[in-house]
């Protein structure tokens, strides 16, 4: 097993794990299966939402690597914030094994399920589809529940930020969120909330690490200048950045040769930057180029700085 991180409950998570995120189902089994079998991945990140759950499982098994020695984490939709455990239950089946590794509550944002998500119309008031009196403790208080019941090794939640941390989860948990999976990168580094988020203990995982579709982050000039003097990709450098910072990195292909070359470029690069390097790379995004690249639809304040 490659290098790992200890979450608050004790239980180790890869430091490494493959995006699954617009990973079309029919391309997705092969990646999986490459990517445990052949790049050294133990550690894969999926949601409900992706729908490609069933396609992952089956990629899984193929590797023929043990259930047991793979780190598999899903994700809550939005529409199922009052039924954590049929919703649980549902992504177990789709993936074909009896516990996760890592659940979490994918965004902050109760939608009604007989709405019309995921394509939300553009309403002038945009809350036709957003239940705004439904909880988030109560969300969590389920999550805790599955976790008791031993469904689940760990709990957190994606795309919370300190507000919603501080005002509606933290004042009621009894079990304090394993990790914040967020869209972090070289462009979206999100000091504050990261030093926030470790005061607490929560690990920060990072999604969209190379700036998501096109992977734009790829052009940086940084980026390649860091690269070129340890004779590493530039691809290298983002991801291995961020490992540095014992951030959870989760880079999605479906491509094997960068499959492979981004787990094995991410550790090598992690382990070559100077303390310089990484400070370099940390002042990037306020040199001018911050960019949140994901924002979803319903347009709610979430309480993300640079949230446009
Ligand atoms: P593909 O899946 O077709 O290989 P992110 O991890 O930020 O979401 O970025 C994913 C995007 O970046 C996908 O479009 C993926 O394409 C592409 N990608 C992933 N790794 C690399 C790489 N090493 N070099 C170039 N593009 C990459």
């Amino acid at each position: 097993a490659g290098p790992s991180i200890k979450l608050n409950n004790g239980v180790e998570i890869p430091v490494l794990g493959l995006g699954t995120w617009q990973s079309p189902p029919e391309q997705v089994t092969n990646a999986v299966e490459y990517a445990i079998k052949e790049a050294g991945y133990r550690h894969i990140d999926c949601a409900w939402m992706y729908g490609n759950e069933k396609e992952v499982g089956e990629g899984i098994r193929r590797s023929g690597v043990p259930r047991s020695e793979i780190f598999i984490t899903s994700k809550l939709w939005c529409t199922q914030h009052n039924q954590v455990e049929a919703a649980l239950d549902d992504t177990l089946a789709n993936l074909g094994t009896d516990y996760l590794d890592l659940y979490l509550i994918h965004w902050p944002i109760h939608l009604n399920p007989n709405g019309n998500h995921p394509k939300l119309p553009t309403l002038p008031d945009g809350s036709r589809d957003i239940l705004r009196n439904w909880k988030l403790k109560d969300t969590w208080a389920q999550m805790e529940a599955v976790l008791k019941k031993g469904k689940v090794r760990a709990i957190g939640v994606s795309n919370f930020s300190e507000r919603v941390l501080e005002q509606e989860i933290l004042p009621y948990a009894e079990i304090v969120p394993a990790v914040d999976q967020l869209e972090i990168h070289l462009y979206n580094p999100q000091h504050k909330l990261l030093a926030y988020l470790r005061s607490k203990g929560i690990v920060p995982q990072a999604y969209s690490p190379l700036g998501s579709t096109g992977s734009p982050l790829l052009a940086d000039e940084t980026a390649a200048a860091v690269a070129a003097k340890h004779g590493l990709q530039p691809a290298d450098v983002i991801l291995g950045y961020l490992v540095a910072k014992d951030i959870v990195t989760l880079p999605k292909s479906v491509t094997p040769a960068r499959i492979a070359s981004n787990y094995a470029g991410a550790l090598a690069a992690a382990s070559k930057l100077t303390k310089e390097d990484v400070e370099l790379l940390d002042g990037v995004a306020a040199s001018g180029k911050q960019k949140r690249l994901i924002m979803p639809p319903w347009g709610v304040d979430l309480g993300f700085e640079n949230w446009p």
